[in-house]
């Protein structure tokens, strides 16, 4: 195909195969991803967007990066090396599919696309059978750290086939972030489970931001300190057990002034969360597996609550409590404050490897949980101190069924569970909403109960429809006759 391009001629049947990678979408990820690849030893970059324009203004500002600019499908395959490989960053959805489509047309069997964008992992599944056909392989990659990550060290997640890992391995190992001396990336599983994987992250996310909103909202209102104060107590909480990117960067908003108004810029941002989806498709898919993800649960609901002025409006002449909310000891109530947080985040991360365990066991993949925690240390947003624990109790015991029952998890949850009751019941004196921090708490107590209401449940079902139960003391199903004689006698077990 010959295109004019600016003053020159291009034609893809002269096209030269000198690059072993190309990026598809060159929007603020994909031009990062593009000159972070470009930026390590032996990586030749193909790049080509929809609309030129973008190509036009990556080649012209980054001359170093010394880029193969196409112009067409035809050219950006004929510019690639043998298996071809091209990463996809452009908008997800009906985009991806357009961007594949295309590809398949020029591409062969043997070459590789990967979708490095947040996709929801059934399309990935979908997609990855139907590119399959074709003999291409198909990878869905979830790609973590924003645009910075994009440009100096991603966490990657690749679902896909063994065969593309082969080829993808050390590129993709090029370009991601380094913790601990690993690169952050790892072959998750087959088909979406990188997608899936990629999912929980986002989730774990969402409940780790609102369980610090809700840390610095009730030391806030209940010690009366500045954001820039506040932002001092994270600052110091970095330092200990708590260190992560997401307590480093709340420090540095609680410290920001408006320039405008000259107050904390906490305070001039509308309080209404805004979402992109990734929290409720991990709730959505948490409550068709049957996994109680009941933390990212309240920190999505918590965004959806904020998000409508109208009703918040109306509900806003509520009754709260009478008193005012003031505690006695700072530095006590912020230590409080402090131990709540991490036991809550353990059952955050807990209920997140509940997930990736039960979505696993799903749909055939075989994931390990202590590799995913360490391409979580470096590069992605919840990438935190914590993962390095995480990484111990799996390494220990692979095949852990419950991540908080580890020992250390288990010894921080024994010695903070005192200080998150007084916090809860704190919060909840004060009408203080800490969804987050009580939900965790309420797993907690339900997780480790001896006995749960849940028998009061079975009885109830079975009254009310025959659903039988089972006994506690011999073997079999039962059902209660309700409406007769309410003699119990041995049933089919219909759950
Ligand atoms: N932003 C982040 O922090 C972040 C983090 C992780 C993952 N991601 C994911 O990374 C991907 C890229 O994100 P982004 O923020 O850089 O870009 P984006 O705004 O999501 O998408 C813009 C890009 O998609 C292209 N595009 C849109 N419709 C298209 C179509 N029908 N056919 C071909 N190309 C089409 C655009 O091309 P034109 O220039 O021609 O319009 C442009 O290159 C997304 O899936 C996003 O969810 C983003």
């Amino acid at each position: 195909m010959i295109r004019v391009q600016g003053d020159r001629v291009t034609d893809a049947s002269t096209t030269q195969a000198v690059a072993n990678i190309g990026v598809v979408g060159l929007a603020v990820m994909g031009s990062n991803l593009a000159r972070n690849l470009a930026s390590r030893e032996g990586n030749k970059v193909a790049i080509l967007n929809r609309s030129r324009s973008k190509t036009d203004e990556l080649l012209a500002a980054h001359p170093e990066a010394e880029f193969v600019g196409t112009f067409s499908y035809e050219e950006f395959a004929a510019s690639l090396a043998k298996p071809r490989t091209a990463i996809i960053m452009v908008k997800a959805g009906g985009p991806t599919d357009a961007v594949i489509d295309e590809l398949v047309k020029v591409f062969e069997p043997g070459d590789i696309i990967v979708d490095g964008g947040n996709a929801y992992f059934p399309d990935t599944i979908r997609r990855e059978k139907a590119v399959r056909e074709t003999g291409i392989n198909f990878v869905g990659a979830g790609i973590s750290g924003g645009e910075e990550g994009a440009l100096t060290g991603p966490s990657i997640m690749p679902g896909g086939s063994d065969e593309s890992w082969i080829t993808l391995g050390p590129i993709l190992k090029s370009i991601a972030a380094v913790a601990e001396g690993e690169p952050c990336v790892t072959h998750v599983g087959h088909d979406g489970a990188g997608h899936f994987v990629k999912m929980v992250h986002n989730g774990i996310e969402y409940a780790d931001m609102q369980l610090i909103a809700e840390a610095y909202d009730l030391i806030r209102r209940g010690t009366g300190k500045t954001p820039a104060e506040i932002a001092e107590v994270f600052a110091e909480w970095n330092k200990g057990e708590l260190e992560s990117y997401l307590i480093e960067i709340t420090a540095e908003v609680l410290r920001q002034v408006d320039a405008e108004t000259g107050k904390p810029l906490v305070d001039v941002i509308l309080d209404q969360a805004g979402a992109k989806g990734t929290g409720a498709w991990t709730v959505q898919t948490a409550l068709s597996l049957g996994v109680p993800v009941s933390g990212i649960a309240e920190a999505t609901f918590a965004r959806s609550l904020s998000s409508h002025p109208e009703q918040r409006a109306a509900a806003r002449s509520f009754p709260g409590p009478d008193e005012e909310f003031t505690v006695a000891d700072a530095d006590a109530f912020i230590e409080d404050v402090r131990q709540a947080l991490f036991a809550s985040k353990i059952i955050a991360y807990s209920q997140g490897f509940d997930e990736i365990r039960a979505g696993a066991a799903e749909y055939n993949w075989t994931i390990d949980n202590g590799a995913v925690s360490r391409i979580w240390r470096g590069g992605c947003i919840i990438r935190a101190q914590f993962l390095n624990r995480i990484a111990d109790a799996y390494a220990e015991q692979p095949e852990l069924p419950l991540l908080a029952s580890a020992p250390y998890f288990a010894d921080a949850l024994a010695r903070g569970q005192a200080a998150w009751r007084r916090v809860v019941i704190a919060a909840t004196q004060a009408g203080i909403p800490s969804p987050a921090f009580s939900s965790s708490l309420a797993y907690y107590d339900g997780i480790r109960a001896e006995r749960l209401p849940a028998a009061l449940v079975q009885g109830q079902r079975d009254f009310f429809g025959a659903h039988t139960y089972k006994r506690i003391d011999k073997e079999g199903t039962f059902h209660t006759q309700w409406s007769g004689d309410r003699t119990e006698i041995e049933a089919e077990d219909t759950h």
